[in-house]
């Protein structure tokens, strides 16, 4: 999918490809900067983004803004989207079907932004993006690198909210972040 802004998120709100589309509220497109250095992937709206028609806007969400700013960003200088755009019902984990049939959005508003960074929050964009057999417990904190792309694997907010003791680990995990984007900003500052 090589196609405008404009284009992808009238798809997106157009799009009845799998089931999830026929009970929710709103598209969940994803929102932010489309010149992202850093985005961050989630796995899929909750009741609240549902409502709003915006991702991470609930509980897990706010922890997340808090996050972000723990290394001096806004939401509004990331992008910040989910592996599905629509709401499973009772927030159910989505099917494996219903991840590669809304792959195609995300992987397009990841070719526009191109940001160096990629977070993925959880175990669900973890396992949708780099393989089934993937797992959060072991990936987090490592780097994979992938078409010059930085990606972090790390816990999802949700899951610091339900175990505190993820809290550390994940502050670990975002100062890797952190320190890369420093890294990064100052070798194009030199070459430039
Ligand atoms: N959890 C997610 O994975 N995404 C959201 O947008 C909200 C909660």
């Amino acid at each position: 999918m090589n196609i405008s802004w404009e284009e992808l998120t009238a798809r997106i709100q157009a799009c009845t490809a799998c089931p999830l589309s026929r009970s929710i509220t709103n598209k969940v497109p994803g929102q932010g900067s489309h010149s992202a250095r850093l985005m961050l992937i989630g796995e899929g709206p909750g009741a609240q983004e549902d409502l709003e028609g915006l991702a991470f806007v609930g509980a897990a969400g706010q922890l997340l803004t808090k996050m972000l700013a723990a290394i001096n960003l806004t939401r509004e200088e990331v992008f910040i989207a989910n592996i599905v755009k629509c709401r499973p019902p009772g927030n159910r984990v989505p099917l494996p079907q219903e991840a590669e049939t809304c792959l195609p959005f995300l992987r397009a508003q990841t070719a526009l932004i191109r940001p160096r960074i990629i977070m993925l929050l959880g175990a669900t964009a973890l396992k949708t993006l780099m393989g089934e057999d993937k797992r959060i417990t072991a990936c987090r904190g490592k780097w994979i690198i992938s078409k010059g792309v930085y990606i972090m694997p790390t816990f999802h907010p949700a899951a610091l909210l339900r175990d505190p003791g993820k809290k550390r680990p994940a502050w670990e995990d975002l100062k890797l972040v952190r320190d890369k984007l420093a890294e990064l900003e100052s070798s194009e500052a030199s070459t430039s």
